[in-house]
Order: structure tokens, then sequence, then C-alpha cells
């Protein structure tokens, strides 16, 4: 998962190619390049790590042009140097390659391409591209037609953005998997992986489908499908705006993302709920009874964040329902020939819509005859599009690597979409109401949450920063927070910690406890709360630190804990909208603390078009 940028227009290329890709480094950062074309020629630079190293880089040279690719990377094929960041030339140097994804086939054809006498410089499959089309070339065929034949041999996925030194004005732009988008200006065109660098320029953008070829120029854009049959499609107006993308003076995204929580649940329930008919509309996902009275089971399939807030969407649905629910990481459904039929309805949660694991099996579902539906934040991404229904998470971009508000507003599409299936299945309008009151309130606790304790868990982060482990414990529809809890932190910080049932501590983890071992529990109040007390009680006995999240006003736990974090109270599904921000915020501040790369954490990206 790289970020990928093209350019076409009067603008100067190299501030439109850096800028683009700062807003993509979140998928990928340890490597960039950019290729520019100008009266002189292709020039093309690179640089090792992060995009500043590059910009330093380019600082020192007078590089202009009106044209030009740039792209930043996540290593799949090839150590992260700066020789094998993209771009990637044939041998004449002319043909210029960017790529997102995996070339499967690459070693064959490299091989091929070897003994007809093509030199490689890199250990990436990329190159293989570059180098394919020269072939073409070589044997007379025009640039655009080359790189379409290329293409047919390619096996694998890929987003593609090709240039020619020798046709310069024109680029070339292929998709089968990563994303890729156009924004069409006026006397521009430009193509990425997605919409935040486009959005400078225009709102009005194209998504490519998988097998889609474009051609851009500066004055228009010509798609066409994979038998090369000229496809007409009117661009979408995006409404995010840019500014919408940008830090707005706090430290890192991730911070400013947790303290845009309360807005983005607002505007994902905004519009959907209407209180005095006791009523939820969806204006993309619409079920009749009759319909939904078909459904035998659901399955939720998700990758990382997204998981955990499957898990508590499991806990919601299957209560409105009443039918069995599974739940499974993307990478293991698609793989594991799962019973499904036209009697299931499969649900796929992903921000970003694109991640390759959690498509696959969204596409083997449908290919059994599953009717699919997606909780994803962004419009027309790969989930929604294959999707019958979409509920789309009005969180805005989210640029921290570590999801917060992402997750938030995923857990109150799962609470509007738990209440819609209690609407289908005939509930008491009054008690729908009741539960779309507790909804309304939500934003107001959670900047009261935030107002009162971000303080107090800056100073527990000063305290903890600096243990090696960390055990979160929690049950119901806390356990999923546990497991959330446990990977914000090894995500950001690196310390290890585990998220861990409550319960089932006694069965293994107990072992680890003594006093260096800061145990973070959820105990708020839920049917469950003295089982959990309990649980705590055998922390405290064999004395690991304990911070605990409870409710407002709780005397017994703060007798029992070594600290508290208190949240305000709602109702049991609500909870976890709240009991999951103390545990963001402890993260956040304990990776601050350890003086960690917050926004780019090492080894992630933010989204994650591979296998
Ligand atoms: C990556 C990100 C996670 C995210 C996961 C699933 O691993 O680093 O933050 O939860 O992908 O992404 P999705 O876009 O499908 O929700």
């Amino acid at each position: 998962m790289c970020g990928i940028i093209g350019y076409v227009g009067n603008r100067d290329v190299v501030p439109v190619l850096i800028g683009g890709l700062k807003k993509l480094e979140y998928r990928g950062y340890d490597s960039a390049g950019i290729a520019v074309v100008n009266a002189k020629g292709v020039d093309v630079v690179r640089a090792e790590g992060k995009l500043i190293n590059l910009e330093s880089k380019l600082g020192e040279m007078q590089l202009h042009g009106n044209f030009g690719m740039g792209h930043t990377r996540w290593a799949t094929h090839g150590k992260p140097n700066e020789n094998n960041a993209h771009p990637h030339r044939d041998c004449t140097g002319q043909v210029v390659v960017i790529h997102n994804g995996i070339i499967e086939n690459f070693l064959p054809l490299k091989q091929k391409l070897q003994a007809a006498g093509h030199e490689f410089k890199t250990e990436t499959d990329t190159e293989v591209v570059a180098h394919l089309i020269e072939e073409k070339m070589n044997s007379g065929t025009k640039f655009v037609e080359a790189v379409k034949s290329a293409i047919k041999e390619l096996e694998g996925h890929y987003a593609l953005v090709i240039i020619n030194g020798a046709e310069p004005g024109t680029i070339v732009a292929a998709k089968h998997g990563p994303p890729l988008v156009i924004g069409i200006g006026e006397d521009e065109n430009i193509v990425a992986s997605d919409v935040a660098p486009l959005l400078e320029y225009t709102r009005n953008i194209i998504y490519l489908e998988d097998g889609e070829f474009a051609v851009l120029d500066q004055k228009k854009v010509e798609i066409f499908d994979g038998e090369d049959k000229l496809v007409t499609r009117e661009p979408k107006r995006i409404l995010w705006d840019a500014v919408m993308a940008e830090k707005e003076g706090y430290r890192h995204y991730m911070l400013k993302e947790i303290h845009e929580q309360a807005r983005a649940v607002r505007d994902t329930f905004t519009g959907r709920m209407f209180e005095e008919s006791g009523q939820v509309f969806f204006n993309d996902l619409q079920f009749t009874s009759e319909e939904w009275s078909k459904f035998r089971r659901v399955h939720i399939v998700a990758c990382g964040t997204s998981w955990h807030a499957a898990l508590v969407g499991k806990f919601l649905l299957e209560e409105a329902a009443r039918i069995p629910i599974e739940v499974d990481y993307g990478s293991e459904y698609r793989y594991r020939n799962p019973i499904v039929d036209e009697h299931t309805l499969v649900i796929g949660v992903t921000q970003s819509g694109e991640t390759a694991d959690t498509i696959a099996g969204m596409q083997e579902a449908k290919r059994k005859g599953a009717a699919l539906v997606t909780i994803c934040n962004v419009i027309g991404s790969a989930a929604t599009r294959m999707s019958d229904g979409v509920i789309y998470t009005n969180a805005g971009p989210e640029i921290g690597v570590a999801s917060t508000k992402a997750f938030t507003t995923q857990l109150t599409a799962f609470y509007l979409f738990s209440l819609y299936v209690r609407q289908l299945r005939g509930e008491s309008r009054d008690d729908i109401r009741f539960a779309m009151h507790e909804m309304l309130v939500i934003p107001h606790k959670i900047e009261d949450l935030l107002l009162k304790q971000e303080k107090h868990i800056e100073e527990l982060a000063h305290r903890f920063y600096k243990s090696q482990d960390f055990l979160f414990l929690g049950r119901g529809v806390h356990y999923p927070i546990a497991l959330e809890g446990a990977l914000k932190l090894k995500e950001i910080s690196y310390i290890h910690a585990e998220g861990y049932p409550a319960g089932e501590m006694k069965h293994g983890p107990i072992a680890l406890i003594d006093e260096n071992m800061p145990v973070v529990a959820i105990a708020t109040h839920t049917p469950v709360y003295e089982k959990v007390v309990s649980n705590l009680q055998e922390v405290k006995a064999r004395d690991g630190k304990l911070i605990v999240i409870c409710d407002e006003g709780d005397e017994a736990m703060k007798k029992l804990a070594d600290e508290v974090i208190e949240v305000p109270w709602t109702v049991e599904p609500l909870q976890p909208i709240l009991t999951v921000i103390p545990t963001q915020l402890l993260a956040y501040y304990i990776a601050l603390r350890r003086g960690a790369d917050i926004d780019q954490p090492r080894n992630l990206a933010k989204s994650v078009t591979v296998e």
C-alpha cells in the first residue's frame, strides 16, 4: 500500500507532487520519489525514508515542469532503500512507472525480459512493468497501446501510473485492486490513490473500477474498460474540504482526530434517526421487513481496529436481530470456506473501503450469494461499490495511522443499524425512541469526558510510560475495547500489550501479574460489573497496578483501584464509545512520552491493500 500521484496541467509540478505525497504519506513512508518531465527530459529523484528526506534533496535542485508523478512507498518486494524507491524506469529511462500492489508473476516476466536483454536495477516487482512496456514499444507499438498490452500480462494487484518522457503530457493509469481516483480540473488533471491530494484542485472526482485504464492529458480524461471500450462516467462531487484533512494546530493528527469524535459521532447519526417518530432511515441502505426476515445468519468481516468494532457490533446486532452472528478477520474468512447462501447477510467493516483482506472476504461472500452491506468511511471506495447497501460513517478523513474517530463512528453506525433492525422487526417505538435519546446525548458526554480526563490521563502516562507490558481487561461489550486499547498502545508506543476477557485472566495471563504490571480494566455498570470487580480483586491480590475505567462517582472502585478514569454514564450498548476514549488518550500520551512517531508508527500503514 503505497501512495501514488500524477499531475498534468499548468502548475509547477514539484510542489503539487510533494503536497500530494504529504497527504498520502500515511499509506506508506519507507521511501519516496518523483519523476518530472520538462524540456531537458525525464528527471527522477528518490530518497530513502520519509518524504522529508526527498524534500531536502529536492531543495538543493532546481527542478521544474508541468507534468510528473510521485510515490511514497511501503515495501513489499525489495528492501526499503533508495534504489528500490519508485519511480522505476526501463532501460532507456523514458518509460517511468509508479505502482501500488504486488505483481505476482514478476519473476517469470523478469526472467523473460532479462533473456531479451533488459537490464534490471532494482529488487522490486514494479520494475518489470517498465521493461515490459519498453519491450512492446521496441517492436513498434505506440506507448499507450504498449501499456494496454503489457497490463494484460500482469497477474496480481496493481494501481499503476505510467508516463513516457518521449510523450510529455500523457499520463496512463490502470487499476486492478488498489484504488485510483482521478480529479477533473480546469486545464489540469490529476490522479492519485485517494481524494485528499485532489481536493486542493478540484472536487470533481472519478473513481476508476477494477480492470479499467485511463489516459489523462491537460484537457481530457478517457477511461477504457477491460475490453478497451470507452467508458462514460460522470464525476462525483466530493464534499470533504481540504482543511478537514489538516492538523488545525494539534501536535498530531491522532490527537486532533481523538478530539473530533464528538463531531464525527454526531455527523454519523444526524439525519438518520428521528426521535419524534422513533424511526431510523439510511439513504444508501434499505430493507423491507420481509427482506430482513429472510436472513438466517449474519457474518461480519473486518481487519484491525474495524474488527474490534465488528465485535462490539455483534453484541448490538445479535441482541436486536436474534439470529446468529459471526465475526471474522478478512484474512481468515476468505480461506475458510464459510457457510454462506442467499439467507446470509455479510457486513464488511472498513474505514478505508480498500483493505485487501476485507474486500476479498466480501467478494467471496458475494460469490456465494450473500447480501452485502458495508460500514465504511470513504465514499465511492471499493467496498461501497460492491455492496448492496452502505452505512457511511461520516468521520471525515482519518490521517493518523492509529484509528480513533473511525472506530467510534463505526460503533455509532452499528448502534443505528441495530435500531434499524429492531424497527424492521416491529419493536415498540417508545423503546427505540429511548435508545435514540441516549445516542443524541453521546457527543456531549464525549466532550465532557475529554475535558475532565485528558490531563489526568496525561499524568498517568507519565507514571507508566516505562512499563514493558500492559494487560487490558474487559467483559461483554468491553472485551473488544480491551483488545482495542491494547492494539492502540502496541501500534504507537511499541509496548507489548494484551487484551483479554477479564474472566479468562485466571486461565493464563494472571501468571504475568506482579508489581510491575499495569492492568487497565474497563468496569462500568453492566450486568457483569460484580464479576469484573472479582477479577480485579485477583489482580490486586497479586500486586498488579490497577487502572480502572469506571462510571463517574464509583466510590467502591476508587477504593479498589490504584487509579480510576471516570466516564459519564450511558446505556450499555453505547458505553464502548465512551470507554475506548481513555485508552486512545493513554496510548497517545505514553507514545508521546516515549518520543515515538505517533502518526506514522514504524512498519504500519493506514491502508493495507496487499494480502
Ligand atoms: C490497517 C490500519 C488499521 C486499520 C486496518 C483496517 O492495519 O493500520 O488502523 O484498522 O488497516 O483498515 P480498514 O480501512 O479496513 O478499516
